[in-house]
């Protein structure tokens, strides 16, 4: 999976050198981040000038704190590839008004000329950058409250302890992430089978905000056989009485 993907990425850099990626934080994609620092070392990919926009953030932490994104994102890519540090773009958790710096990340994507491809994990209940479950999903980059599950999920980032996890983020949109020309979602586990079932098959609802990918007309899935496992066709409703 990481390697197809790595080489994907690879060829969209040799036909766009100023190609605008969004990416993911989560287990999931550390073994593509391998494999693209390992194509930079090669000589086989060329981040120099490419620009990212990562996904989300931890709401008030400071960026250089070891369990904020951009502390992850330094660790498993960017000191490994050759991306220039002023067209890496994350959220700023630590940013003294919140919805101005959400307004302003909407307008720098904009102004890069949006995103060409968005890399997806996806959530074991369905939330894709920090798009959590509810009753609706925010169209543009918003501040949110992360359901415990999703806390437990990150706790490896806070030294196991997910009471330490913080209890609000910031993320793009639905929308935003809709946007993107084209969307890779990666997922592995049997963990992930449920939800990857119900984003297919299942209604497009803010209840598993990953299905609104039913509405873009380029988005790849990148599966492994337990996350794909129980993708074997439409859900069958039973008629009600
Ligand atoms: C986090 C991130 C998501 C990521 C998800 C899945 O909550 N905000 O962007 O897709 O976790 O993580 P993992 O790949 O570890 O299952």
């Amino acid at each position: 999976m990481a390697v197809s993907v790595a080489q994907r990425i690879a060829r969209a850099l040799r036909g766009k050198p100023t190609l605008v990626l969004g990416l993911p934080t989560g287990r999931t994609p550390l073994n593509l981040y391998r494999e693209l620092a390992r194509l930079t070392a090669a000589g086989q990919a060329d981040f120099s000038r490419a620009s990212t926009f990562n996904l989300d953030e931890f709401l008030g932490l400071a960026a250089a704190h070891p369990g904020s994104y951009r502390s992850y994102m330094e660790r498993h890519l960017f000191t490994h590839v050759n991306l220039q540090p002023d067209r890496i773009h994350l959220l700023d958790g630590n940013a003294r008004d919140p919805l101005r710096e959400c307004e302003h990340y909407e307008r720098a994507i904009r102004e890069a000329g949006g995103i060409d491809l968005q890399l997806l994990g996806i959530g074991a209940n369905g939330h894709i950058g920090f798009n959590e479950p509810g009753p609706s999903v925010s169209a543009r980059t918003h501040r949110t409250r992360l359901h415990p599950e999703t806390r437990r999920a990150n706790a490896m980032l806070f030294g196991g302890d997910w009471r330490k996890v913080p209890r609000e983020a910031l993320s793009v949109g639905v929308g935003t992430i809709l946007r993107a020309r084209e969307i890779i979602l990666l997922a592995t586990g049997r963990d992930k089978a449920a939800c990857i079932q119900r984003m297919v098959y299942g209604p497009v609802t803010p209840r598993v905000p990953a299905s609104f990918l039913q509405l873009h007309s380029n988005v790849r899935l990148v599966l492994d056989a337990t996350a794909g496992a129980s993708v074997r066709g439409p859900t069958r409703r039973r008629p009600r009485r």
